[in-house]
């Protein structure tokens, strides 16, 4: 239950020795609004790693936590030289101070010090030394922020996590322990904030009786710098506030939308804004008036201004007018309006441009819609990649989306810098992550799918970490520092994209998933009441061969991502094989790289998904002196039904596919004939 804040008692004996000469007690200077906070953390850290007390005084502490205006005029030079922080960055130096080291923690605001706490006991949780520490770090990004796809009734949207945690029924009366909890989690890896409600929204979250209860949260996740965010439902001034219209452009709407903004204010003086999912998959929004996206963003932008709250604009849309190409439909629709949305309205995009699918190239509007601030939006919840059975390490697929060359300014325009605003100067950022966290015990169903969480966070702080890095922190922070369990088990995690790539979707296929829950294959499905909700409107499979084509002689999607990527992609020879059957449709005895056939290569991918699944299975095996007998046995059992998964993924794509090019199955595949 503790996630990666388990603060295991350091084993090692120098280790433990040295932590425990070199911490006595601490100075928490500054009247922070989450002194409180800071000191409990603390104290609960270091006690449960060193097993000893912390005293927190002025006098001879080791390590003083304070902000910058609150430093003594030694300190304050000792720091002089430190790059420009942000309000939420923080410095953790060790500077002289009598006859010893001084340790401090200093930034801006009061979150800066609460982060910067967290990273000191990080150092600890990893067994860091804690001499000499010179270290500055500042968030890239502003809006850190974690999606609940949570119904009122608390179902979950693509939840496989038990519930909703918000127990409506008893708020704002009762305060449970896991929101502390929940709380403590999200601020010690830097997020800061939170949509507590699905973006396919019910309006009455709008309503008084709900908004004590929102009130409720959002004083207990002052202190931890979470701030709360509502996903407001376009027809809400409709369904509760008694209109009959939702026009953006009627002035009663307006009124009713501003009202309602300083009703919450009123309530939350801090709250974030709203999100929207408008005008997409049934939703409602200003085009039922006849009116754009920017003209309904810029009304709620209105009502929020004063208050300086944000409005976060969803991408998601495919109309059910246009018969285009689904991953051409938002930069469709959005280009035209680049430039156009007020200052506080950012536009939440997917990281691909159809849906979440185990592997998509990046959105084209990261690249296209250049005047307007974007967010990125991961789904941290695995509807398309196994649900809560498959271990599948998700920081492997948010890096390769953040570090994918957009060419907008040149080589090296990686989506992270898009996003951080290095390339456009964007003047608000941001990043969310649908959350995977529901009533589970242990928060997210499959143990691992925590780390998901953990790395969601990590890189909302820092884009441009590496999966790498962060695999070794989670598991060094969740389970154990030895290197003969972080070792093998990073490879692990590392590999986990891969497999799962390979045996649900190689390639470049997509959505090939069964119809409506998505968990498990159903290359066949048709014949729905969207085209572009079947399987086969996808890979196309075909006597000729299999893919989508999206260059000038297809659905020409190509053309959306500019001429480099264009020139590079509009080739089978000069695409990268990973994304061939997204962009091309190729025919099944075209030669691949390695001369193997696009049929032989097929399987050789849905069967190497399958071997690395065994390969998962027996590292985990070597495992268990590391881990809780219960993890060890639960991951055990997931791993088994994640592998008998991939063989039906394996078998069911290769035995409908093979009806398309009728050619044998190499010899590689079990049972093959
Ligand atoms: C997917 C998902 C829906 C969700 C939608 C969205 O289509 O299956 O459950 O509502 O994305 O992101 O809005």
């Amino acid at each position: 239950r503790n996630l990666w804040l388990q603060y295991d008692l350091v084993t090692d004996p120098v280790v433990l020795r040295t932590y425990k000469e070199q911490l006595n007690a601490v100075d928490i200077r500054s009247a922070a609004l989450n002194k409180q906070v800071i000191q409990d953390e603390l104290q609960t850290g270091i006690l449960s790693m060193l097993g000893k007390h912390l005293s927190f005084t002025s006098s001879n502490a080791e390590v003083v936590i304070a902000k910058l205006k609150d430093l003594d005029a030694n300190e304050k030079q000792q720091v002089s030289k430190t790059p420009k922080l942000e309000s939420d960055g923080y410095i953790i130096k060790t500077i002289p101070k009598g006859s010893k080291d001084v340790i401090l923690i200093s930034g801006l605001s009061d979150n800066s010090l609460l982060y910067g706490t967290f990273h000191f006991l990080r150092l600890l949780q990893l067994h860091e030394s804690l001499s000499d520490l010179d270290l500055v770090e500042n968030p890239k990004l502003s809006i850190r922020i974690l999606n609940h796809w949570d119904n009122l009734d608390r179902t979950v949207e693509r939840g496989y996590a038990g519930f909703s945690i918000w127990d409506w029924h008893h708020l704002p009366g009762l305060i449970k322990k896991e929101y502390i909890e929940y709380a403590r989690a999200n601020a010690s890896i830097g997020l800061n904030g939170t949509v507590l409600n699905n973006v396919n929204a019910s309006a009455y979250i709008l309503q008084d009786e709900y908004l004590d209860k929102v009130k409720a949260l959002a004083d207990v996740f002052r202190p931890y710098g979470i701030k709360v965010y509502l996903t407001a439902r376009f027809s809400a001034p409709i369904e509760i506030g008694g209109l009959d219209t939702a026009d953006p452009l009627s002035s009663e709407v307006q009124r009713w939308w501003k009202d309602k903004a300083d009703e919450i204010y009123n309530l939350i003086p801090d709250f974030g804004g709203f999100l929207v999912k408008a005008n997409s998959e049934g939703q409602p929004g200003p085009n039922n008036y006849g009116r754009s996206h920017v003209e309904g963003a810029n009304m709620l932008a209105d009502a929020l201004a004063p208050h300086q709250g944000v409005v976060m604009w969803r991408a998601f849309v495919y109309s059910d007018e246009k018969p285009e190409d689904r991953a051409k439909q938002a930069y469709t629709e959005f280009i035209p309006f680049d430039g156009e949305f007020k200052d506080n309205v950012l536009l939440q995009v997917k990281n691909g441009p159809i849906d979440f699918q185990p592997r998509e190239p990046f959105h084209p509007l990261f690249s296209g819609m250049q005047k307007t601030p974007l967010m990125m939006e991961f789904q941290i919840t695995q509807e398309y990649l196994g649900g809560m059975s498959h271990l599948v390490f998700l920081p492997q697929l948010f890096e390769e989306t953040l570090q994918s060359d957009t060419f907008i300014k040149g080589k090296n325009s990686t989506v992270s810098k898009v996003l951080v605003g290095d390339l456009s100067g964007q003047k608000v950022t941001g990043i969310a992550g649908v959350s995977n966290i529901g009533t589970a015990r242990n928060w997210t169903g499959h143990p691992f799918a925590q780390a998901n969480w953990f790395g969601f966070g990590r890189l909302a702080w820092n884009p441009d970490l590496s999966a790498k890095a962060i695999a070794e922190e989670w598991l060094k922070m969740t389970f154990s520092t030895d290197p003969d369990f972080v070792e093998p088990m990073s490879t692990l995690l590392l590999n986990s994209r891969e497999a799962v790539v390979n045996y649900m979707t190689p390639l470049g296929l997509h959505h090939i998933m069964a119809e409506g829950h998505h968990q498990g294959p159903g290359p066949w499905v048709d014949g729905l009441a969207r085209e572009d909700w079947t399987s086969v409107y996808y890979h196309k499979a075909d006597s000729l061969g299999l893919g989508f084509d999206r260059t000038a002689s297809g659905s020409d999607a190509l053309s959306q991502y500019g001429t480099e990527i264009e020139k590079a992609y509009s080739k089978i020879e000069t695409t990268p094989e990973k994304y061939l059957l997204w962009f091309h449709h190729v025919p099944w005895d075209y030669k691949l790289k390695n001369g193997h056939s696009l049929w032989y290569n097929l399987a050789r991918h849905y069967q190497d998904g399958v071997l690395k699944v065994e390969d998962m299975i027996s590292t985990w095996e070597q495992m268990q002196p590391y881990v809780d007998e219960y993890v060890f046995r639960q991951t055990q059992m997931l791993l088994n039904i994640q592998l008998k998964e991939s063989k039906w993924w394996r078998d069911a794509c290769l035995l409908y596919f093979q009806q398309f090019s009728n050619m044998e199955m190499p010899a590689f595949i079990p049972h093959a004939k």
